[in-house]
C-alpha cells in the first residue's frame, strides 16, 4: 500500500505544477497585464482554414520572426458545424492543432469566437441551416438564435479548456472575443439589439474562461468585457469607459478583393504610420488584420463575389512568402516598440502640439524617456525643435527616438528591400508544357428537358432552402401554352427578376442565355425572346451563388436565387400581356449532376477526342506532376494557390468544371518566387538583400547618392553619387550569395558632392 504521505506529496506537486504554468491575464487602465506585468501585444491575424496544417508552422515562425508576440484567429462556425450537430474539426479545420502550433512557437493567442465573424467568409460564418430554423432571428434576443449561439460558443470553449489552452490554464490564449462589430450595425435592431449585447456579455462571462473577453466596435460593451477598435487608423479612438486599455483588434493591412475589383494595396509606410501613431497615443495592443490572409479554398468565400485569393496585401502574401517591404518595415518597428515596452506601459506622458498636425509625445519613467515625433500633415515635411536639436519629420510620418535623442525609426523611411515576385512555369521532369485533357459533358438532360426535381412548391423559394450544401439550384416549371391563349404572339419573351448571383436559362432544352449580378449591385432583370411550342414548354433555370453575403444589419435574410417575378410576356402591337409564373408549380433540384455524383472521382466516361472549347457545362480533367522544389504552386486560371500538401510528388489530377465555356489548354501550373529584389537604404543603415533561398545572380543597378529616379525595375541614377563604383562594390558583396549586407555609407561608397542637407540612399536592383 502506498503511503498516504507520498500520495499527498504527489497531489501537492500536481497542484503546484498546474498553478505555476497558468498565467494570470487581466487589464488595468493602461494595458493587459500578464502575470502582473504590463505588456505590449503585437498580434497578427492568420485564419487557419485559409492555409493548411503543413503551412502553419512556417507562417507562425515568420510571424514571430517578424516581431509579433501573438496570433489572432476567428473560429468559423459554418465550417465546423455544416449540418446541425454534425461537426468537422479535421484537416485545416483542426483549430486546436493550429492553437498548439502557435503555443509551441511561444506566442500568445487572441481567439475571436464570434461566432458571427464577417471575415469575407460565406454567410459571415453562420451555418445556413440556422436560417432555416422556424421562427429564428439572427443577432437579437431570439431564443432559438441565442440557444444555438450559446451551444456553439460553449462547445468551442469546452474544446479549448479540455486542451488547457486558456492562459488561465497555462495555455496561450490571453483574450477571447464574442460577437463582431455589432455596434456598427445594431441601430435597426432597436432595444432588442441592446439587450442582445448585454446577453452576449453575460453568456460569455458565464463560460468562465479565466481571461478577459473583448467586443470590437461596441461602444456600449458591457463590463467586464473590454471594448476594442477596428479600422485603418485607431489613434483617435478612446475607449468609451475610462480606465480601459486602448486596444486595436483590426489594423487592416490592405483589403479584400472582389471579382472584377483591383488588387488592393496599402503601403508599408502607411501601415507603420498607423501603428506608430497608435502607440504614440497610448495604445498597447494591436493586431494586423490580416498578417497572412491566404486563400479562400472550397466554398468559404463570402461576399457575394469575394475572390478565391484572400491575399489582403498582408505582410505575408497569399502563399506565405514575405511581402516586402511591408514585412520587414513593420518588423523593424516592432523591435523598436518592444525595446520601449516598459516606458510605454508605465511612463508619464507629455504631449506637445506644434500646430499644423505636428506633435511630440514623451513617455517618461525614472529610468529614462522615449519620444514620438509625428507629422500627420499629408503633404508638408516638418522641422521641429526639441531640447535644443532640430528634427526633420517627413509628411505623414512618425519618428521614434527610444532615448529622445536619436531617431531610430521613421515610418516613411523604408530600409527593407522590395521583392518582385515572378511566376515560373512547371519544370517538373518530363512534364509537357501544355497539359493533356479529357472531357465529359455535365448531364443536364434531366433538368433542362424533363424538369426532374427533388422537391416542388407553388412558389419561388429562397436559395437558402438548400442549406447551402451546393452553390447550385435548378428552378424548373412547365407551362402549357395554347395558340388561342391571349398571350400567344410572334413576339414572346421570358423575364426573370434575379438577385443573384448567376443564372443560366433554358427553354425546352435550348440554352437561352445567362445573366449575373456585379459586385455591389445584386438585382437584375434578364429578358430574352423565346419561341414557345404550342402545348407543354419546359422552363429550367440554373441559379448559382458566388458566396453568401457576410455583413450588414439583417444580411442573413437577404434573398438568394430567384425571388421573381418570373414572367412570360406576349406582345401584340402596343399591347403586352403578362403571365406571371411565380406561383406556378416549381420543381427544384439542388446541385449539379456531376458534383452530386462525384464525376471527378470517376475514371470512366471521359473522352480525349474532340476536346471542346467554349462549351458550357463541361468537365475537364488532366494529370500533372508536382513542380519540383519547394516554391509555392499555383494553377494558372488566375493564379489559384495549390498548397504543396494537396499534391503528391508523382501524378496528380486536376478536374475543372467550366460553367460558361473556356479553353483548358490555356491552363498550366506555375511556381512563385522572388524574381527581383530592390534594396533601399538610408545613409548609415545597412542594406540587407535576399533572394529568399536562391542565389543573387546579378546586380542590375546600384547607386549611392541622392534618391535615384524611377522605381524597382527602372531605376536611373540621381544627380550626385559616391566616388566609388557602386555597381562593382555591390556585385562583389552579393553575387552568388543568398543574402548580403552592405552599409550605406560614405566609407563604403566614397564621398559625394550631394551637400550636407541631402539625405543619401543606397539603391540596388538585384536579380534572383
Ligand atoms: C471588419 C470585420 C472583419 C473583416 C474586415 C474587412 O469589419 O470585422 O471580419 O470583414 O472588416 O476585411
Amino acid at each position: 500500500m502506498a503511503s498516504p504521505k507520498l500520495n499527498l506529496f504527489v497531489l501537492l506537486s500536481v497542484i503546484f505544477f498546474v498553478s505555476a504554468c497558468a498565467y494570470d491575464v487581466s487589464r488595468d487602465e493602461r494595458a493587459l497585464t500578464i502575470d502582473g506585468k504590463r505588456r505590449i501585444i503585437m498580434s497578427g491575424s492568420i485564419h487557419y482554414p485559409r492555409s493548411t496544417p503543413e503551412m502553419w508552422p512556417d507562417l507562425i515562425k515568420k510571424s514571430k520572426d517578424g516581431g509579433l508576440n501573438a496570433i489572432e484567429t476567428y473560429i468559423f462556425w459554418n465550417a465546423h458545424e455544416p449540418l446541425r450537430r454534425q461537426y468537422d474539426f479535421s484537416g485545416n479545420l483542426d483549430f486546436i492543432r493550429f492553437l498548439k502550433t502557435v503555443q509551441d512557437a511561444g506566442l500568445y493567442v487572441i481567439l475571436r469566437i464570434g461566432p458571427y465573424v464577417c471575415a469575407e467568409w460565406n454567410y459571415g460564418g453562420f451555418p445556413v441551416w440556422l436560417h432555416n430554423i422556424p421562427g429564428i432571428e439572427f443577432r437579437t434576443t431570439n431564443t432559438a438564435f441565442m440557444n444555438e449561439m450559446q451551444n456553439f460558443t460553449t462547445l468551442i470553449v469546452d474544446m479549448v479548456k479540455q486542451e488547457k489552452l486558456f492562459a488561465s490554464q497555462g495555455g496561450p490564449i490571453i483574450l477571447a472575443q464574442i460577437e463582431n462589430e455589432y455596434g456598427n450595425i445594431m441601430a435597426p435592431y432597436g432595444d432588442a439589439g441592446k439587450a442582445y449585447v448585454d446577453w452576449c456579455g453575460k453568456m460569455a462571462e458565464s463560460l468562465d474562461i479565466g481571461v478577459p473577453w473583448i467586443m470590437c466596435q461596441q461602444p456600449d460593451t458591457p463590463e467586464p468585457l473590454i471594448q476594442t477598435c477596428n479600422g485603418f487608423y485607431c489613434d483617435d479612438y478612446e475607449p468609451a469607459k475610462p480606465n480601459t486599455p486602448k486596444m486595436w483588434t483590426e489594423n487592416w493591412t490592405g483589403w479584400f478583393k472582389n471579382w472584377g475589383g483591383q488588387d488592393p494595396h496599402r503601403t508599408a509606410e502607411d501601415v507603420a504610420f498607423a501603428v506608430a501613431r497608435f502607440f504614440q497615443t497610448g495604445g498597447t495592443l494591436q493586431n494586423y488584420y490580416m498578417y497572412h490572409g491566404g486563400t479562400n479554398f472550397g466554398r468559404i468565400a463570402g461576399g457575394p463575389y469575394i475572390t478565391t485569393t484572400y491575399d489582403y496585401d498582408a505582410p505575408l502574401d497569399e502563399y506565405g512568402n514575405f511581402a516586402q517591404p511591408k514585412y520587414g518595415h513593420l518588423k523593424e518597428l516592432h523591435n523598436v516598440l518592444f525595446s520601449m515596452e516598459k516606458v510605454l506601459t508605465h511612463g508619464n506622458v507629455t504631449n506637445t502640439d506644434f500646430g499644423n498636425s505636428v506633435s511630440a509625445t514623451v513617455y517618461q519613467t525614472d529610468e529614462g524617456s522615449s519620444c514620438f515625433f509625428s507629422n500627420a500633415n499629408t503633404t508638408t515635411d516638418a522641422t521641429l525643435s526639441f531640447q535644443g536639436s532640430a528634427y526633420i519629420v517627413p509628411a505623414w510620418s512618425v519618428s521614434i527616438l527610444p532615448d529622445c535623442k536619436t531617431e531610430v525609426y521613421n515610418t516613411a523611411k523604408v530600409n527593407t528591400q522590395t521583392s518582385v515576385m515572378v511566376k515560373k512555369s512547371n519544370e517538373a521532369e518530363s512534364e509537357p508544357m501544355s497539359l493533356k485533357w479529357v472531357w465529359r459533358p455535365e448531364n443536364i438532360d434531366e433538368t433542362v428537358l424533363q424538369g426532374k426535381g427533388e422537391i416542388s412548391a407553388s412558389q419561388l423559394v429562397d436559395q437558402k432552402v438548400t442549406n447551402d450544401v451546393s452553390d447550385y439550384l435548378w428552378y424548373m416549371t412547365s407551362v402549357n401554352l395554347d395558340k388561342n391563349d391571349p398571350i400567344w404572339s410572334e413576339n414572346m419573351t421570358i423575364r426573370i427578376n434575379g438577385t443573384g448571383q448567376v443564372i443560366h436559362a433554358y427553354v425546352n432544352g435550348e440554352y437561352l442565355g445567362s445573366q449575373w449580378a456585379t459586385y455591389g449591385i445584386f438585382n437584375y432583370v434578364f429578358e430574352k425572346r423565346v419561341k414557345f411550342n404550342p402545348g407543354q414548354n419546359q422552363i429550367s433555370i440554373l441559379s448559382a451563388t458566388v458566396g453568401l453575403q457576410n455583413y450588414g444589419s439583417f444580411f442573413d435574410v437577404v434573398q438568394n436565387g430567384l425571388p421573381g417575378p418570373i414572367e412570360i410576356i406576349g406582345r401584340k402591337g402596343d399591347e403586352s400581356i403578362i403571365k406571371d409564373l411565380s406561383s406556378h408549380k416549381w420543381s427544384y433540384k439542388v446541385d449539379l449532376h456531376g458534383l452530386e455524383n462525384k464525376v471527378f472521382m470517376d475514371s470512366s466516361k471521359w473522352q480525349a477526342e474532340n476536346l471542346p472549347t467554349n462549351r458550357m457545362m463541361t468537365w475537364y480533367k488532366t494529370t500533372f506532376k508536382a513542380p519540383l522544389g519547394k516554391d509555392p504552386v499555383v494553377v494558372n486560371l488566375q493564379g489559384y494557390h495549390v498548397p504543396r500538401s494537396f499534391m503528391s510528388d508523382d501524378n496528380n489530377e486536376l478536374v475543372l468544371f467550366e460553367e460558361f465555356g473556356g479553353n483548358p489548354s490555356l491552363v498550366n501550373f506555375q511556381t512563385i518566387r522572388v524574381g527581383t529584389a530592390c534594396g533601399n537604404s538610408y545613409e548609415n543603415k545597412t542594406m540587407e538583400l535576399s533572394c529568399e533561398g536562391r542565389l543573387i545572380s546579378d546586380i542590375k543597378f546600384a547607386s549611392y547618392g541622392d534618391a535615384p529616379e524611377g522605381t524597382c525595375g527602372s531605376f536611373a541614377t540621381g544627380s550626385c553619387q559616391g566616388k566609388n563604383d557602386a555597381l562593382s562594390i555591390v556585385r562583389n558583396a552579393c553575387v552568388g550569395k543568398e543574402t548580403c549586407s552592405i552599409p550605406a555609407s560614405d566609407e563604403v561608397f566614397g564621398s559625394t558632392t550631394c551637400g550636407k542637407d541631402v539625405s543619401k540612399k543606397l539603391v540596388v536592383e538585384a536579380i534572383c
